[in-house]
């Protein structure tokens, strides 16, 4: 998703050299079309809405004349009240009307890699992502398309030093996009790793749209000899009946841009003491809109969510009396209500990765922090469309009709929580006085930048004055690795 930088856009959200988010002076906190005209004005003379032209379709998947991707119909309200989590995967996931179902396009593609090293600088770059967009009329590029293949070359280096090799390399990926990252990561396997890991080894797509699906195979069966390795499953990762039996032995899952398009949930609170409230949506009878409800959190995903990421301690409960009374006094007199969005669709996946793959080695990346976002809440995310060869935000999540790419960002420090919780713990050694539980896993959260000098060629995607757009400008994107406490090294 932008996943351009702040230039491509989503995803990409990258800060120039300078800017930092949450900084104060700058561009820090833009992101997107408004820093990417900043931006653009200040490095050349190009138009943001034709950095960002608009288009359904994916380069190099179709032919756009001849083939043209035809939309999907609008998602219809729902028929009774849902909690949000629902609405926001019927919008991105239905079958018929989501936003990834049908359109192969919602994840571009780049028809050759980008050669960093002939370029001059930022200005360069610049103006050839401007070609790029304009040639490719695509949404908008993901780092593991745009850095290709030099970004998934790093994921693969992570996994070779880190993997236990004397046992077959097997790599499920969840939410592939359009296959690039799991053809350069066998494209590396097979020319830098011993021979009898490329031999052996098996990657697993788990995919829910059918349409990538069906995009990766076309991608990696590019190189004959992949095929026979690689396989995929065109399903939600989350569904827990689709994995069918608990495979315990060692494997790597790799989640690229997939925790931010996981369906979340709000809760509510009308003050700064009451509980929290989850939120249902529903249809106001007689109109096509669709409104908010509150009710109890009584849902088991958002109750436990809430305790796990410790939001219920936000609760006066917790505090002593006089703090408790002060509270209470101060909410009635100026009521603040508060929102949060839960990432109750990561709890999901991650509950039932831990439980399909017990032993997995788990690689994320993923925006630690988005700019711009105009919905309401801790945690909110962007509504993006494209229109008219523009992209718009949507004030409301609820006007998300499949039309748009509703995507959040991730606190790193709660998903590590998620982690270790949904993990389980290691029971308590006889004999020990510690009444702190154990954790499974051990963990690590990086920014792209040093993943990638510790993994990657920083080289390659350097231009020729040393601006390197990987490292300098993917500010806002993070790396997750978790692994066994065993297969730590
Ligand atoms: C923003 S795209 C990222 C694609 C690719 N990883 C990349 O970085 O270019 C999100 C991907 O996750 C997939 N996805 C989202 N939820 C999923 C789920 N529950 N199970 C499997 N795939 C999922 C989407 O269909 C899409 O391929």
């Amino acid at each position: 998703m932008v996943r351009l930088a702040q230039q491509s856009r989503r995803r990409i959200c990258a800060l120039p050299v300078g800017a930092s988010a949450g900084g104060a002076s700058d561009v820090s906190v833009i992101g997107r079309e408004s820093l990417v005209s900043r931006w653009m004005c200040l490095v050349s003379s190009y138009s943001p809405s034709c950095l960002f032209s608009t288009g359904t379709g994916c380069a190099g998947a179709r032919d756009e004349e001849s083939d043209p991707e035809p939309l999907p119909l609008p998602l219809p309200p729902p028929t009774r009240p849902v909690l949000v989590r629902d609405f926001i995967r019927s919008a991105l996931y239905d079958p018929d009307h989501g936003y990834f179902s049908k359109r192969s396009g919602s994840v571009g593609v780049l028809d050759r890699s980008i050669n960093f090293n002939q370029l001059q600088g930022r200005n360069a770059y610049m103006r050839h992502l401007h070609s790029l967009y304009k040639k490719h009329d695509i949404a908008w590029f993901t780092p593991v398309e745009l850095f290709k293949p030099w970004y998934a070359h790093g994921i693969a280096e992570a996994i070779l030093r880190t993997a236990n090799l004397s046992v077959p390399l097997k790599i499920y990926e969840i939410g592939g996009g359009s296959g690039t990252c799991a053809k350069c990561i066998m494209d590396y396997m097979m020319l830098n790793a011993p021979p009898k890991i490329y031999n052996n080894m098996t990657y697993i797509s788990v995919e829910i749209s059918p349409a990538l699906a069906k995009k990766q195979l076309e991608t990696v069966g590019d190189v004959q000899s992949h095929l026979s390795r690689y396989h995929v499953e065109c399903r939600d990762a989350s569904d827990r009946s689709g994995w069918g039996n608990v495979d315990a032995q060692p494997c790597w899952v790799i989640m690229l841009e997939v925790l931010d398009n996981l369906p979340h949930d709000l809760i509510f609170s009308p003050n700064q003491v009451s509980a929290w409230m989850e939120v249902w949506v529903e249809k106001v009878q007689g109109s096509g809109e669709i409104s908010e409800i509150y009710k109890p959190a009584l849902d088991p995903l958002i109750t436990r969510c809430i305790e796990i990421t410790g939001m219920d301690k936000q609760n006066v409960a917790h505090d002593n009396q006089v703090l408790s009374s002060l509270k209470h006094v101060w909410s009635k007199a100026f009521p603040k209500s508060r929102r949060a969005w839960m990432p109750t669709g990561c709890l999901k996946l991650l509950d039932v990765l831990h439980w399909a793959l017990p032993n997995m080695s788990l690689i994320a990346s993923d925006f630690s922090y988005l700019p711009d976002v105009r919905i309401s809440g801790d945690g909110a995310p962007l509504v993006s469309v494209k229109k008219d060869g523009r992209t718009i935000d949507y004030d409301s999540y609820l006007d998300a009709k499949g039309d748009a790419d509703i995507f959040f960002p991730t606190d790193f420090s709660m998903l590590e929580l998620i982690d270790h919780h949904c993990s389980g713990w290691l029971n308590q050694q006889p004999g020990s006085n510690s009444s702190r539980p154990i954790k499974k896993r051990r963990t690590i959260t990086l920014d792209t930048a040093s993943f990638m000098e510790e993994f990657g060629l920083p080289s390659k995607t350097r231009t020729k004055d040393g601006y390197n757009p990987l490292l300098d400008d993917f500010k806002n994107t993070k790396f997750y690795l978790s692994v066994p406490t065993y297969n730590a090294k």
